[in-house]
């Protein structure tokens, strides 16, 4: 990805610190991020302020920031090269979500797919944060009036409010936003379940078999991709309809050698899906090797994650003032300083 403007162009992204990160997170998001580092001014969130809309335990959400920053820097955020921030030590992001909470219609946040899912999920626990979420989410990015935003494709329906509310708060008062693209990958925005290939990876996948987590050991990631779901077919061939489960594997095999599915079904012509998983697994394995091996040196290193995140929160937090500023003018908050 180039960028050849004088200027560099900034990309603003994040991911909730629930743990963990699986596969879906890396091919979907992280492992792009990386990839923009070299030509782009980037911030990378970790928000636990998204993390708190669903029950949670305050010492397992502190470990899983830290957690969280190890897995970044192994997937390689040097953050000597990008900014990587933690949402609630940067002020603003929650100043903003109330401003933008004001123009945002309840009907287009009542009818979001994952506000829709997550509800059902959390019924007996259902608080207005969860509603409230995708507005913080286009704060995230707008605070930082970032020009590109890469994430994986379910959350392609917040990144088009978060354009609305640009545009809704430009219109409203004066341009001030930039409308921010998205920008989702090729192969990777969509990795589903190894056991329900019909349901997207993730972590609250209640049979865990499913996900492929980053830093599972080679020996766990074989196996749970020899026990992945397939059909009764024995032909490698991309066909999500019909072959969910080996057209979910065609699409992991091809983000990582970036091989396309014409070429991964010659590949496996007449070969059986026994072959074809075992090769999918040293692919896995092979491509996590370094993330894997770079989180065990991360993980140990409390004062490195500090520093990193102090750095890149203090240069958030610099980007965000100037950002508030102009909004506080507009809107019409005074400021007797
Ligand atoms: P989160 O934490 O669920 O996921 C982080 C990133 O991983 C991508 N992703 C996937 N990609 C492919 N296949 C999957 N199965 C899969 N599962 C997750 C997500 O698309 C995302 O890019 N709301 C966001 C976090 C957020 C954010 C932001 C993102 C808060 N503020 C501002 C971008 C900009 C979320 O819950 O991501």
């Amino acid at each position: 990805m180039e960028n050849s403007t004088e200027q560099k162009k900034v990309v603003m992204t994040a991911a909730q610190p629930t743990g963990k990160l699986h596969l879906g997170n890396y091919l979907g998001a992280v492992k792009n991020w990386g990839e923009m580092i070299e030509n782009y001014e980037c911030y990378f969130g970790i928000v636990d302020m998204h993390a708190i809309t669903v029950p949670y335990v305050p010492a397992d959400l502190k470990r899983n920031v830290y957690d969280c920053a190890a897995q970044y820097m192994a997937c390689g955020l040097n953050p000597e090269k990008c900014n990587l921030f933690l949402q609630s030590m940067v002020k603003g992001h929650a100043d903003l979500s109330w401003i933008l909470g004001c123009i945002c219609p309840l009907g287009a946040l009542e009818r979001m797919t994952q506000y829709k899912d997550k509800a059902k999920k959390h019924k007996e626990a259902l608080n207005s944060g969860l509603l409230y979420y995708p507005v913080l989410m286009a704060s995230d990015i707008l605070i930082y009036n970032a020009d590109l935003v890469p994430v994986g494709e379910d959350q392609k329906q917040h990144i088009e409010l978060t354009r609305d509310l640009a545009q809704k708060f430009n219109n409203t008062y004066s341009p001030t936003f930039k409308i921010p693209e998205p920008y989702i990958p090729k192969t990777g925005a969509r990795i589903m379940s190894l056991q329900s290939p019909e349901s997207k990876m993730s972590k609250s996948d209640t049979n865990q078999n499913g996900t492929l987590y980053i830093t599972d050991e080679p020996n766990v990631l074989r196996k749970k991709i020899m026990s992945a779901v397939t059909d009764s077919d024995s032909c490698v061939r991309f066909d999500p309809s019909t072959k969910a489960g080996i057209s979910n594997l065609m699409g992991i095999m091809a983000a990582f050698t970036k091989k396309t599915y014409a070429e991964i079904e010659n590949e496996f012509a007449g070969k059986g899906y026994g072959d074809f998983k075992s090769a999918v697994a040293d692919v896995v394995i092979e491509g996590l090797a370094d993330v894997r091996a770079k989180y065990k040196e991360f993980s140990t290193d409390k004062s490195l994650i500090e520093s990193a995140l102090k750095k890149g929160s203090m240069a958030a937090q610099r980007r965000v003032n100037k950002m508030m500023s102009k909004v506080y003018r507009k809107v019409g908050f005074m400021n007797f300083e």
